[in-house]
């Protein structure tokens, strides 16, 4: 297999052939997606909630990101490597987000940054491009925002509401955006944006009618309990076998059936262990 890049995922939209992207916040996680071929691998600030036990991405710090985004790193040969700059290393302006868009890059070993915002992060945007980091922009429902947006709420719903999503999306294209992700907006506005842009959508909750699909490990897996959004399919129940593993170890080690001696140990030869003796 080739290596995925930002050329071939164009290649991929101009096709029409669907991109896929799974997030992945370790070293194993990572292997599995590029084992079986995913696109892109996405270190999203998920990492905060599923992986790290926060209550939100807000929370998330920049060193934390690092510390997962290397491990992922190392885990990925063939996916493009793309990774959540987390909330507050992009908003005090565009020096600063430039600096931290290449600590991720140097410290976290990622490909391209993925950040949250319409066209009052555009400037940021067009500068972190411009120094060679590919971006990849987000808009719609930005959980980075759920205080700000009174919940994790579908976006676009309304005609207003509808063409400031698409209005934000063709800024962020031209400000040199590679790729966006559209987050909780009605499928309708998911088919129109992609097919007024020019670069891949990668839909999460935005209908089938975007250039690829985006889903959180976690949710897919069914490793995560939290409220389970309306766009996501459990496509395995990882969760229930870790269940059933965790709780078979317990019972085995109570009643003494694991481990056996010779089987799952070690054995000293008669003669040495009569010495010892
Ligand atoms: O943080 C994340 O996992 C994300 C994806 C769901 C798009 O941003
Ligand atoms: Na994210």
């Amino acid at each position: 297999r080739k290596k995925v890049t930002i050329q071939h995922l164009h290649q991929l939209r101009s096709t029409g052939t669907p991109i896929s992207m799974l997030t992945a916040y370790d070293f194993p996680t990572a292997r599995a997606l590029d084992t079986h071929g995913v696109d892109i691998t996405l270190v999203g600030d998920s990492l905060a909630q599923v992986c790290l036990g926060l209550p939100s991405t807000t929370l998330l710090t920049l060193d934390e990101m690092l510390h997962h985004c290397r491990a992922v790193a190392r885990g990925t040969a063939h996916p493009l490597l793309v990774a959540d700059m987390p909330f507050g290393s992009y908003q005090a302006g565009a020096d600063d987000a430039v600096r931290n868009a290449v600590r991720m890059v140097k410290e976290g070993h990622a490909e391209a940054v993925k950040l949250e915002g319409g066209a009052e992060v555009a400037d940021v945007v067009r500068r972190i491009a411009q120094v060679g980091i590919p971006v990849m922009a987000h808009v719609g429902l930005m959980p980075q925002r759920h205080v700000a947006l009174s919940g994790y709420r579908v976006q676009g719903r309304d005609a207003a509401g509808a063409r400031e999503v698409y209005e934000a999306a063709r800024t962020l294209e031209e400000a040199g955006a590679f790729s966006i992700v559209l987050e909780a907006i009605p499928h309708q506005l998911g088919a129109f944006i992609t097919d007024k842009l020019s670069i891949p959508t990668i839909g999460i909750g935005a209908g089938p009618g975007t250039s690829g699909q985006v889903l959180v490990w976690d949710d897919l897996m069914t490793r995560w309990h939290g409220r389970k959004a309306k766009f996501v399919r459990r496509f395995a129940d990882v969760g229930q076998e870790e269940g059933r593993g965790v709780q078979a170890y317990i019972d085995a080690v109570r009643d003494r059936s694991f481990p056996r001696a010779r089987e799952e140990g070690y054995e000293m030869g008669e003669g040495e262990w009569a010495k010892f003796l």
